[in-house]
C-alpha cells in the first residue's frame, strides 16, 4: 500500500512510541528482507501523517546488532514514506555534547562489523556504490535545524557519530580513538540504517539524543554508565523531540 507519508520516525532506546500521534493505524508489513522491529503505528501530528517505527521493538527486544535494518526501512518505504528521522540514543565524546543536548550530526564513522549493510546482499541483486560523502541527507538536515530553531528546542547543528557494534558500550581506550579520529557522539544503531537509506533513495537524517558521557569522556572519568542513567537523561531531553517532529 503506497499512501502519502510525508515522514517516518525511527526511535531508538528510550524512544518506543510518539506519544503526540492520533487517529492511528496499526500496520505489520513484511518485506522481501523480512519482518521489522515491530509494528509500524501510523498517525496525524500537526494535520500529517506520520509513521512510527520503534528500532528495538516496543518493549526493546532486539540488541543493535540484530535490528533488521533493511526491512525497517524497506517497511517504511512500502508504505510510502521518502524522509526518515532517526532517533537516535548516544553517548557524548566531545565537549559540546554533554548528557541531554540534542544534536543533528553531519558525519559519522562506522565501526560496526558481521551486520548486513547493504541490498546488494543476495545473489543478482545490482551492485550499487552510493554516493555517501554527506551521509545524512543535506536537505533533511536543513529542514531538521530549521524545525528545532521555530519550535524553539536548543540543537547542536552538526557532529561526527562513531557507530559502534555495542551491545556492550566501549572502553575508555575506544572512546579516545574515536575522540582522535574526530568522533563527537557514539552510538550503537547508526549504520547500517543511514547507509541502507541511501541506497533505498530515502532522505535520511539523524536527531541524536545524549544520555550520557561516553566511557572516560567527563568531568568524572571514572563514572560508570547506567542504564537507569541512560533512561532518565532521554526523558528529560526528549521533551524538544515532538516539537521538532512536529514542525518538520
Ligand atoms: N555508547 C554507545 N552507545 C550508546 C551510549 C554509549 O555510551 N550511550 C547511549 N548509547
Amino acid at each position: 500500500m503506497t499512501t502519502e507519508l510525508p515522514l517516518a520516525v525511527i526511535g531508538g532506546t528510550g524512544l518506543y512510541a510518539l506519544a503526540e500521534l492520533q487517529d492511528i493505524e496499526t500496520h505489520q508489513p513484511v518485506t522481501k528482507y523480512g519482518a521489522p522491529s515491530g509494528p509500524i503505528r501510523v498517525g496525524t501530528l500537526a494535520g500529517q501523517r506520520v509513521a512510527f517505527l520503534a528500532r528495538h521493538g516496543e518493549g526493546h527486544s532486539v540488541p543493535p546488532h540484530k535490528v533488521n535494518y533493511r526491512a525497517n526501512l524497506a517497511a517504511l518505504q512500502a508504505l510510502g514514506a521518502t524522509r526518515v528521522l532517526a532517533l537516535n540514543t548516544v553517548g557524548g565524546i566531545s565537549e559540546r555534547f554533554g548528557p541531554r543536548v540534542l544534536a543533528c550530526p553531519d558525519q559519522l564513522i562506522d565501526y560496526t562489523w558481521g551486520r548486513i549493510s547493504t541490498i546488494c546482499e543476495e545473489a543478482g541483486s545490482e551492485v550499487l556504490h552510493a554516493d555517501f560523502g554527506d551521509p545524512y541527507t543535506p536537505a533533511l538536515r536543513r529542514s531538521v535545524i530549521e524545525a528545532a530553531k521555530v519550535s524553539g528546542v536548543t540543537l547542536v547543528e552538526d557532529g561526527c557519530y562513531g557507530a559502534t557494534q555495542g551491545p556492550r558500550l566501549e572502553t575508555k581506550a575506544e572512546i579516545a580513538r574515536m575522540r582522535r579520529d574526530g568522533c563527537d557522539l557514539v552510538g550503537m544503531t547508526g549504520m547500517p540504517e543511514a547507509g541502507l537509506a541511501r541506497e533505498l533513495g530515502l532522505e535520511y537524517a539523524c536527531l541524536a539524543i545524549v544520555a550520557n558521557w561516553a566511557a572516560g569522556a567527563g568531568p568524572d572519568p571514572d563514572e560508570v554508565i547506567t542504564l537507569d542513567d541512560v533512561l532518565a537523561n532521554v526523558a528529560a531531553a526528549s521533551s524538544g523531540v515532538p516539537k521538532i517532529v512536529s514542525a518538520l
